[in-house]
């Protein structure tokens, strides 16, 4: 029997990657394709992208698509670090389109729904039950919220107002990376944002993910909260794996 195939990809505000994936490892199956996100990242040249990435490979079965915003029936409803010709998009129905695929082959969902489908399944959170959040720390921060490993899509953690402002611009990865802070300076922001949240929803454990995830050694011990929290294992494939399993499953049904 051969190995069960999915195909990820995932949509960010600087790169647009996909690839093959091993369904049953949870990994990339060979090497995935990025390709810098177009600027203005509007839905036409985004989905010529993801077209162009796509074409690359030999595959005909299902594709899932992350996408940086809230998305429901593969419409797209927020774009707080995207081109707000997003807002409104028929996501589901661009990508069927450009890629000459029906519409039931191709999956949108939120890019850290994706990752946390992955973590979930693969990664940090296996056989992890009760109240499980990963929150994706990039450019803004994204969540995924699981109960006893079901996933409650487009929470949106992310914009949580802590001490005024929107959480991600206090708290994101891209915050220490454009204000140059330290680990230090910046884990305290994480505390405060992960203290605010904890508050409000109390989960069991926190995944964090993300590219800085990379580094976790160096920021996960400062961190000052009541909650467990844990470092992604997927690190940056998680979205392309989480997308292709969410793909696959849609059309199994
Ligand atoms: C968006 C989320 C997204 C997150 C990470 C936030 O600004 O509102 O939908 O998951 O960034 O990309």
């Amino acid at each position: 029997m051969g190995m069960l195939r999915g195909f990820g990809v995932d949509i960010g505000g600087s790169g647009i990657k996909g690839g093959l994936v091993d369904l049953e490892a949870g990994a990339l199956d060979g090497e995935r394709l990025r390709i810098d996100t177009p600027q203005p990242s509007t839905p036409d040249s985004v989905a010529d992208v993801v077209a162009k990435i796509v074409e690359k490979f030999d595959w005909k079965g299902p594709i899932g698509v992350t996408l940086p915003c809230v998305v429901k029936r593969g419409v797209a409803h927020t774009a707080a670090n995207v081109d707000h010709g997003w807002i409104g998009t028929d996501a589901a129905g661009l990508f069927a389109e450009r890629l000459g695929r029906a519409p039931e082959d191709i999956l949108v969902l939120n890019d850290a729904d994706a990752a946390g489908i992955a973590e979930m399944r693969f990664g940090s959170g296996v056989d992890r039950d009760g109240l499980v959040v990963l929150l994706t720390f990039g450019t803004g921060i994204g969540s995924a919220l699981f109960l006893d490993g079901k996933l409650v899509p487009n929470t949106e953690f992310g914009h949580l107002e802590v001490d005024g402002h929107d959480a991600e611009k206090r708290a994101a990865a891209s915050v220490k990376e454009d204000k140059g802070l330290t680990w230090a300076e910046w884990a305290p922001r994480v505390s405060r944002y992960v203290s605010v949240l904890e508050n409000l929803i109390w989960p069991d454990l926190v995944i964090a993910g993300g590219g800085v995830s990379k580094k976790a050694e160096k920021w996960l011990p400062l961190l000052d909260v009541r909650t467990e929290v844990v470092a992604a294992a997927l690190k940056n494939d998680a979205g392309i794996v989480g997308a292709a399993v969410a793909a696959a499953r849609q059309s199994a049904h």
